[in-house]
């Protein structure tokens, strides 16, 4: 068991940071509700506590509370925000409404030399509604704003913390050193948490798990299958099958570059089952786009249950479920979205299928999975790819899926992303930092326009560009790109793909619009 730091989370936006930015310092630490139960958080015998900022404000009723368990435990606590006013409260200072909510950046100086803050001043980034009005008594002011007296405290036994600014945030430039100070000083959890121990751990973990049994993995493509297939290969050698299903909505080059990574980087017998005919026969005459995820998603289905049936029917089944999707799901009441599109997941678990789920990256995040992948051998062309949907290039290819049709999107897809790939643009290493671009594709329209080639009317299909910048796809922007990179695209697109005689850069953002087009 790693040394592990438990958050708390009391419902911030930002509580997912704080976990990451803790584990880029290579010290585990895993994200539970303010209301677990004492068992859960106890269980994993944590160096410290992290209480995570909140919408809600402590002094009304039915507002989420610390938990005694917290208090009693000895251990060093750093509340953040809500967090803070948590400490405050509990601890018999007062919190009081602010006025008028403080948001956005600001400057602290601290007052004394402590072990949380370096000396002087910081840019921080503030978002909070409520202040503390008076400290607990023993409680020290450590650093203030031209706002507040209190912009950080801490007990005088060095137990508690308490910063009203969020350090997880990039708006915070020194807060990696303020956490780092927290979690490796001050609580002295030993930073050990890299991808070889991280490996090591999962292949021991997967083959208590798994025993001597057959394991089924079906690879997509996509970054999470294929680090959470080469872990457990790693675990169990040739105890594991994986499947690859080429569906013909695949990018460019993708079914070699995935075949390659598999059998050569990794000497694993990828079994790639041909279904490209399968998938058109059923896609045949289907334009609405939920029905086409419904069939995509049943197509894949049966392949894979026929798949599973000729290898004998193993027992368990590799699921790359990541820790943000764990997390989303048990967290106070977020994402209770409604629904906007059916999200298949294609390669995921057939939902009626009898499997004991292996999932390796249950714990990790992107990054983290990242990483593993690399450790592992798996190529940077996979690891570092860009997300791309379940039902693939079908939603899409707007209007009739034909093979003509999906070679040609393929093709300026492969055009764009190949240019923005070239001009440094579209890297994955950057995904986090403000403003890179997070997608970037082609969509191919069935509207057909008139436009001019040499001397003769052409009558030609639409090629839209989409290319987004966003923290969590929740939310997103068009990207800025530059006029002469899009001039060069378009110019490719028409003069290199057959059929398409218009191109397109759509600048809407998100809502209204959604990131894909279907
Ligand atoms: P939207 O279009 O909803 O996309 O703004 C948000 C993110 O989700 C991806 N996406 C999908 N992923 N199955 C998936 O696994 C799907 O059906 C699907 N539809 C959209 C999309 O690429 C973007 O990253």
């Amino acid at each position: 068991m790693p040394d592990t730091i438990v958050i708390l989370d009391f419902g911030s936006q930002y509580t997912q940071l704080i976990a990451r930015r803790v584990r880029e310092l290579h010290v585990y630490s895993e994200l539970l509700p303010w209301d677990a139960p004492a068992e859960r958080a106890l269980a994993l015998h944590p160096k410290g506590w992290i209480l995570s900022g909140g919408p809600a404000s402590v002094y009304e009723p039915g507002a989420p509370t610390l938990p005694a368990y917290v208090l009693e435990s000895g251990l060093p606590v750093l509340g953040i925000c809500y967090g803070m006013q948590l400490i405050t409260q509990a601890m018999g200072g007062r919190v009081v409404p602010a006025g008028q909510r403080e948001y956005g950046p600001a400057t602290i100086h601290t007052l004394s030399e402590n072990p949380l803050l370096p000396h002087g001043d910081h840019s921080v980034w503030m978002s909070h509604g409520d202040r503390i009005e008076a400290l607990p008594p023993g409680f020290v002011a450590l650093a203030s704003t031209s706002n507040s007296p209190f912009a950080a405290m801490s007990s005088a036994d060095g137990r508690y913390y308490g910063l009203q600014f969020h350090p997880e945030v990039h708006h915070t430039p020194g807060g990696k050193e303020i956490l780092r100070r927290f979690v490796v000083e001050i609580c002295g959890a030993h930073p050990d948490w890299t991808p070889e121990s991280i490996i090591a751990e999962s292949v021991a973990r997967i083959r208590q798990q798994v025993g001597g049994e057959r394991v089924l993995a079906a690879v997509s493509g996509g970054v999470d299958s294929s680090v959470a297939t080469a872990l457990v290969h790693r675990a169990v050698g040739d105890q594991l099958s994986a499947v690859f299903v080429d569906t013909g909505m695949l990018r460019l080059h993708e079914r070699e570059q995935v075949e390659r990574a598999f059998r050569q980087n990794l000497g694993l017998e990828l079994v790639t089952v041909n279904a490209v005919e399968e998938f058109l026969d059923r896609l045949e005459g289907v334009t609405d786009p939920e029905q086409k995820r419904r069939v995509i998603g049943e197509t894949f289905i049966r392949i894979f249950e026929a798949e599973a049936r000729r290898l004998g029917q193993p027992p368990f089944l590799v699921q790359g479920t990541i820790y943000p999707d764990v997390v989303e799901s048990s967290g106070p009441d977020r994402n209770k979205a409604q629904k906007i599109k059916s999200h298949h997941n294609v390669g995921g678990l057939p939902p009626d299928m009898q499997f004991q789920l292996v999932e390796p990256l249950r714990y990790l995040f992107k990054d983290e999975v990242r990483a593993v992948g690399e450790a592992l051998g798996l190529p940077a062309e996979l690891v570092w790819r860009q997300p791309f949907p379940g039902p693939g290039l079908a939603v899409r290819c707007l209007g009739e899926i034909t093979w003509d049709r999906l070679e040609r999107l393929r093709a300026a897809d492969a055009i764009f992303t190949g240019e923005l790939e070239a001009a440094g643009l579209l890297n994955q290493r950057l995904a986090d930092e403000p403003g890179q671009i997070a997608q970037a594709f082609a969509v191919l329209l069935p509207v057909r326009s008139v436009g001019v080639m040499g001397d003769s009317r052409t009558y030609q299909e639409a090629v839209v560009l989409r290319a987004v910048t966003t923290e969590d796809f929740m939310t997103a922007d068009w990207a800025r790109l530059p006029a002469d990179l899009l001039a060069r695209v378009a110019n490719r697109i028409v003069n290199e793909v057959q059929g398409v005689n218009r191109v397109t850069y759509d600048i809407t953002s998100k809502p209204p619009a959604t990131i894909e087009w279907e």
